[in-house]
Order: C-alpha cells, then sequence, then structure tokens
C-alpha cells in the first residue's frame, strides 16, 4: 500500500443531504454533530439553513408548543402534522419524528406500521424512540427505517422515574446504561441520544460506541449535543441547568409586541408605507359619491 495515499476527507458542511449512514462516518472524522428540536416550517427552514446535521421533530412540542407539563398525551397525527411543515423546509438535515408514547410499545406490528407513515405521511428521515428497545430497533431498520434510540432520562417514562433527574448516579445503573447503548447499536440505530446522564459515563460509552452518542446534559465527550429550540431561544420558561439560552427572543418577541400596542394606540401605525390609496381616476369618482368623506 502506497504510504503516500491520501485519507480521504470529507468536509461533511459541504454534504447536500445528510442520511443515516454518514452519522458514524461524522463520529469517525471527529466531526462534531449538531442537532436541535424545530416543529413548523418556518423554524425548520432556519435551523435547516444555519447547518444542523439533524433536526428532531421532538415529542416535546407535547411541552412548549402545546403548554403541557411532560411530553405525555402527543398523538401520532399530531406528530406527523408538525414533521410534514419541517420536512418541508428541511433540504438538508436529516428529519427525525420522535415516536409518541403508544406509538411504538404496544406492538411491533403496530410500531413498524406508525413508524412507517412518519416517514410515508411525515416525511421524515427517521425515527427516535426511546428506551433500550433492541428487537423493535433491529426490525424497523430491517423494514428500512433509520432509528435514533435515546436512553438515559427517556421523558415518556417520567411517571415511572417519578419526575426529572439523572440517570446513571450509581455504578449498577450506570454499567447497565452501557450494556442498553451496546444494544442499541447492535440493533442497528445510526445514533443514540444520551440525556441526562453523568458526563464520565457518556464518556465510556461514546469511545465503546461506532455509532455517534448525541447529548443533552450529558456532558461534552459525546459525539454531539441536542437541545430543544423553545429552550436556547428564552421561549420557555422552566429551563433544567444543561441548557444554555443563545439569543433572548422572548424578551425580543414582548418588547416588539409592546411597541406594536403603542403605536397603534398612538395613531402612529399605520404610516403612509403601510396601506394603500385609490387611484387617482377612481379617487375622484369616489369623492363624487362620497363627498363628506
Ligand atoms: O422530544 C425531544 O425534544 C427530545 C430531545 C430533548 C432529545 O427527545
Amino acid at each position: 500500500m502506497s504510504q503516500n495515499r491520501k485519507k480521504i476527507v470529507t468536509d461533511f458542511n459541504q454534504l447536500p443531504k445528510i442520511f443515516n449512514r454518514h452519522f458514524a462516518e461524522m463520529k469517525n472524522a471527529g466531526h462534531s454533530i449538531t442537532a436541535l428540536t424545530a416543529y413548523d416550517y418556518p423554524t425548520a427552514k432556519l435551523v435547516d439553513h444555519a447547518g444542523v446535521e439533524l433536526i428532531l421533530v421532538g415529542d416535546s412540542l407535547r411541552m412548549v408548543v402545546q403548554g403541557k407539563s411532560t411530553t405525555l398525551g402527543v398523538t401520532l397525527e399530531e406528530m406527523i402534522y408538525h414533521c410534514k411543515m419541517v420536512s418541508e423546509a428541511s433540504s438538508r438535515a436529516m428529519v427525525c419524528l420522535d415516536m409518541p408514547f403508544l406509538s411504538y410499545q404496544v406492538n411491533q406490528d403496530e410500531a413498524v406500521y406508525n413508524a412507517g407513515r412518519s416517514l410515508t405521511e411525515g416525511g421524515a428521515g427517521s425515527v427516535k424512540i426511546e428506551g433500550a428497545c433492541g428487537e423493535l430497533i433491529a426490525r424497523l431498520v430491517e423494514t428500512g427505517i433509520p432509528v435514533l434510540a435515546h436512553l438515559g432520562f427517556t421523558p415518556q417514562s417520567y411517571h415511572q422515574f417519578g419526575g426529572y433527574g439523572i440517570i446513571g448516579k450509581n455504578l449498577a445503573r450506570a454499567e447497565q446504561l452501557v450494556e442498553e447503548a451496546i444494544a442499541v447499536e447492535q440493533a442497528g440505530a445510526y445514533a443514540v441520544v444520551l440525556e441526562c446522564i453523568p458526563d464520565e459515563v457518556a464518556g465510556t460509552i461514546t469511545k465503546l460506541l461506532t455509532i455517534p452518542t448525541i447529548g443533552i446534559g450529558s456532558g461534552p465527550h459525546c459525539n454531539g449535543q441536542i437541545l430543544v429550540f423553545h429552550d436556547i431561544f428564552g421561549l420557555y420558561p422552566h429551563l433544567p441547568k444543561h441548557v444554555k439560552v443563545y439569543q433572548d427572543l422572548g424578551k425580543l418577541i414582548l418588547e416588539g409586541v409592546e411597541k406594536y400596542i403603542g403605536e397603534v394606540r398612538q395613531a402612529k401605525f399605520p404610516s403612509a408605507g403601510n396601506y394603500y390609496k385609490l387611484e387617482p381616476d377612481v379617487l375622484r369618482e369616489w369623492k363624487k359619491l362620497h363627498p363628506d368623506d
């Protein structure tokens, strides 16, 4: 083998479209994976244009869009509805539909059908499922449905966990997380979200796996990071420690709305450039009809 053989380095920022196979390639190349949630067309358009590799139509929409206190209760129909808008807007990023609670736990046939609808109707390129469901992941992948796994704090198990918290703080649970991560990789997941697990455990899992780990509240050793759009733009009031607000759009929107209200009340809006006038010949006739106006 020639020693001069050049290492082929793919510039992942130049990829026109991201598929499941690119995730392991990005990990290999040391390219940090970026992911955000989006639930509608204009947001997805911006997030895709900015260059994230993955857009998750998260069931977190139940909280940040629908205003509920957990992710439980959002329906597959609602997820597909939002996913259609996101898929329409995203030309490059992998769009992943987050399978809602009870859409994949009841039986595998139903899970395959529902996940299939996420692709055919929702336009997604993959689905995310929570928990160490190795058998189901293998079945979905065999059907042709790429799967993003999700381990650690899995919000659909909120009641089972007894609230929000960090998973894997004791040795036994941390070891179990490692085994679960290996199992979802072996089942064929293209990447795994690690939510709220200790940094050291996430680091070990990241080293052991060939597929990338995408962390949320799981430290810097993951191969990528995912956050909820509304959290990082100040559009959701309850923020856990692992969230960083990048722009306070909530404050900007509030100021904008207050300014609008003020201008309407002070008759500053609409001004000449913001409304329409009759053409002079029509206006002459109009004045004949309405001389006192
Ligand atoms: O629903 C969601 O937004 C998620 C991410 C937080 C990973 O599952």
